[in-house]
């Protein structure tokens, strides 16, 4: 049976434990100069093990786990999987402007080289149409959008799912409910102008925002002005993987949603949609 490492601020979703996996222990010791110490205290000498460990705050998690998965490696390890529910630095997926970084390539190059397999759920791929692109070890691509339709069914009563830009069709689709999608321009990470298409079709229907991420929380801000001008009833947003940048959550709050709903993807507040039964699927 593989061991499992949860990495810190990964124990809230309570996903490791519901795995029902052997859980290892290590400790991370932060030097008074910030340089970090890993102390691995399980014998993983010829075993499989799993890490746990959302990428949402990236920076702060990579050198840890560079850390992790390389003295893992020195005592024998034998294949490192990194449940990563949440995997950042996917949206510069292009140079946007000249001189930029396109970190995407980046990341998944250093990632590629610490850890044998990925298995993440709804990665934001727009431009690159598979992880394979960019990451060179195998990478399993879970969905949320099942769970997500069950908590709609339960909780919504006619609902219309909307996507607030092209790149939420993906996920629109998949719920296999009635949806819509409107057309984003972003001109700044809080400058995010939304257009609705016709709505007047669907005033008796529950609006559903669905989109993968949540982190400024303009896109969704954005959505639900547009939608409560147009007369449409209160809407609920969900997001795959709340990230609350910042203000965003109060933000979206005073925004006139009726409901702010998450998976525990990143633990928050907002978690209502719990992963674990599809991560289970694929484990067993
Ligand atoms: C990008 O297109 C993503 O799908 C989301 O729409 C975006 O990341 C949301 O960002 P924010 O919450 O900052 O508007």
């Amino acid at each position: 049976m593989p061991i499992i490492f949860t990495f810190p601020n990964n124990e809230k979703p309570s996903i490791a434990k519901k795995l029902n996996l052997s859980p290892g222990s290590f400790t991370i010791k932060k030097f008074p100069d910030k340089e970090t110490l890993i102390t691995i205290e399980t014998d993983v000498k010829d075993k499989e093990i799993i890490i746990l460990c959302g990428l949402d705050d990236p920076d702060s998690k990579i050198m840890p786990l560079m850390f992790f998965t390389q003295t893992a490696k020195e005592l024998g390890a034998k294949h490192i999987t990194l449940i990563a529910p949440y995997l950042g630095y996917l949206r510069q997926d292009k140079r946007f402007n000249e001189g930029e970084a396109v970190t995407s390539k980046i990341f998944a190059k250093l990632l590629s080289s610490l850890v044998d397999k990925i298995i993440t759920f709804d990665p934001h791929l727009h431009r690159y149409k598979t992880l394979d692109e960019v990451y060179t070890i195998p990478t399993t691509v879970l969905h949320s959008t099942d769970a997500i339709a069950e908590w709609i069914k339960k909780n919504v009563e006619n609902p219309l799912i909307v996507g607030p830009d092209e790149e939420s069709t993906q996920w629109a689709e998949a719920i296999k409910m009635p949806f819509i999608i409107s057309t984003k321009k972003r001109s700044g990470d809080k400058e995010v102008e939304i257009t609705l298409p016709d709505v007047s079709a669907y005033k008796d229907h529950t609006p559903v925002l669905v989109d993968d991420i949540i982190s400024t929380a303009r896109t969704m801000i954005e959505t639900v002005k547009k939608l409560l001008e147009a007369n449409m009833k209160p809407p609920i947003c969900i997001g795959i993987h709340g990230i609350f940048a910042q203000d965003a959550y109060e933000k979206l709050q005073e925004s006139g949603a009726a409901q702010i709903v998450t998976t525990n993807s990143i633990s928050h507040e907002t978690n209502q949609i719990d992963l674990t039964t599809e991560l289970k699927k694929y484990l067993v």
